[in-house]
């Protein structure tokens, strides 16, 4: 007999508020998303759903610039994209390099140690210190004297740092690492669609992202892709990577990336699979020059009125501010919490506080995909505005 009792909340229905997501992602899902996500279920081996499948690789190929034949989507966030790359790349005794400016350079990091690789150290700001922000653009210099010093196998560096709202410049990177006999890792979560990055051009060996910031998809497919370079140090692995599921050689025979038939691996996320396909599509039919362009503009718009409302940008140099995420100091006399939590409760509406090194420090507003327009920026605007106002604290 059962003894545990019903759980009485799941008694009632489900209740879901309506919330402007304009925090650093998940970003709201647009309609035609939401409608692809809820259509029947198909099998994980039926052939549409390989076709759909099909589809999604050539749209990631497309947004990531590239014709690397290893393109797929991982059955997970961003965060397990970042696993696989590393964990099928690295093995125990490898060195890393890993640039840290931010979250998700600890992360990495952090990941690379459990792995039993030998990490080079690549932060820029001393052990517990928060660096200022132009500090946390690697300058050119830091590349090849770490690639020169630690001589690494894989250098890890974040894109669109979405703690700092910092767009690190990938330009010669590629080539670079290449001549050390390295390869280049990148993570897009943040910025692809939103900020060029190209990744043939730019001869990046791995580069991931996530469904949930400007492809405006539900969180749980991570698109990801593997150059022939990274193919091979792949193929050279003394030891099995340690994870069956997010093994690439599986997960690529499953994707069609190689001659043998498709095998069941694991039972796909088939309805995250259908709204991915659909927000790849619709970063198609823009284009990714539009995407760019667009989202330059609403983040200009928006931090002229942050400006506007005597906020201070932390990223102040345009050129290597994050178009999707923009990020503002904490101002005097606020406790950021109250402004976020004002803002959830009187706007309905998500802006974040910071995070990992940036907590405490800045507030992060996301405009991506979907959530980037003129519309939702005089919204967050407007909302701030009114949290300013209503949020100051004499004592602080
Ligand atoms: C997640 O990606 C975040 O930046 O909060």
């Amino acid at each position: 007999m059962a003894t545990i009792p019903l759980p009485q909340a799941l008694l009632r229905p489900l209740a879901v508020p309506q919330r402007l997501l304009l925090g650093p992602g998940p970003s709201n899902v647009p309609p035609r998303i939401l409608a692809a996500g809820s259509q029947q279920l198909l099998g994980h081996m039926h052939p549409e759903m390989l076709q759909v499948m099909d589809e999604i690789k050539a749209g990631i190929q497309y947004a990531f610039q590239t014709r690397n034949r290893l393109t797929l989507a991982v059955s997970g966030t961003g965060h397990c994209a970042m696993e696989a790359a590393l964990l099928n790349l690295l093995e125990r005794g490898d060195t890393v390099l890993v640039a840290i400016n931010g979250i998700w350079g600890q992360r990495a990091a952090d990941i690379a140690g459990r792995l039993g690789t030998l990490r080079a150290p690549g932060c820029r700001g001393a052990a517990g210190t928060w660096p200022a922000p132009e500090v946390l653009i690697h300058p050119p210099a830091f590349f090849p004297q770490g690639l020169a010093r630690h001589k690494p196998s894989v250098l890890f560096i974040t894109h669109g740092e979405s703690s700092t709202g910092v767009l690190q410049p990938l330009e010669g990177l590629g080539e670079l690492c290449h001549r050390h006999g390295c390869l280049l890792l990148v993570d897009a979560v943040a910025s692809l669609g939103g900020a060029p990055i190209l990744m043939d051009q730019q001869e990046i060996d791995v580069l991931y992202s996530g469904s949930q910031k400007v492809l405006s998809a539900p969180p749980g497919s991570a698109p990801i892709s593997f150059s022939e370079r990274a193919r091979e140090k792949m193929l050279r692995r003394k030891t099995k990577p340690p994870s069956f599921y997010l093994d690439m050689g599986c997960l690529a025979n499953y994707w069609g990336c190689d001659d043998k038939p498709r095998m069941y691996h694991h039972t796909a996320p088939i309805n995250s699979f259908f709204s991915l396909r659909e927000g790849l599509a619709m970063l198609a039919e823009m284009g990714l020059e539009s995407s760019w362009e667009r989202h330059r503009a609403n983040c200009t718009l928006l931090c002229q009125g942050l400006r506007e409302l005597g906020l201070e940008l932390f990223v102040k140099e345009e050129a290597v501010r994050l178009p999707t995420i923009t990020t503002v100091r904490v101002p005097k006399g606020y406790a950021w919490q109250e402004i976020t939590a004002f803002l959830m409760k009187e706007h309905g509406l998500e802006i974040a506080g910071g995070l990992g090194p940036s907590v405490g420090k800045v507030l992060r507003i996301g405009l991506m995909g979907y959530n980037s327009t003129k519309d939702n920026v005089d919204r967050v605007l407007g909302a701030l505005r009114d949290a300013l106002q209503r949020c100051r604290r004499s004592r602080l």
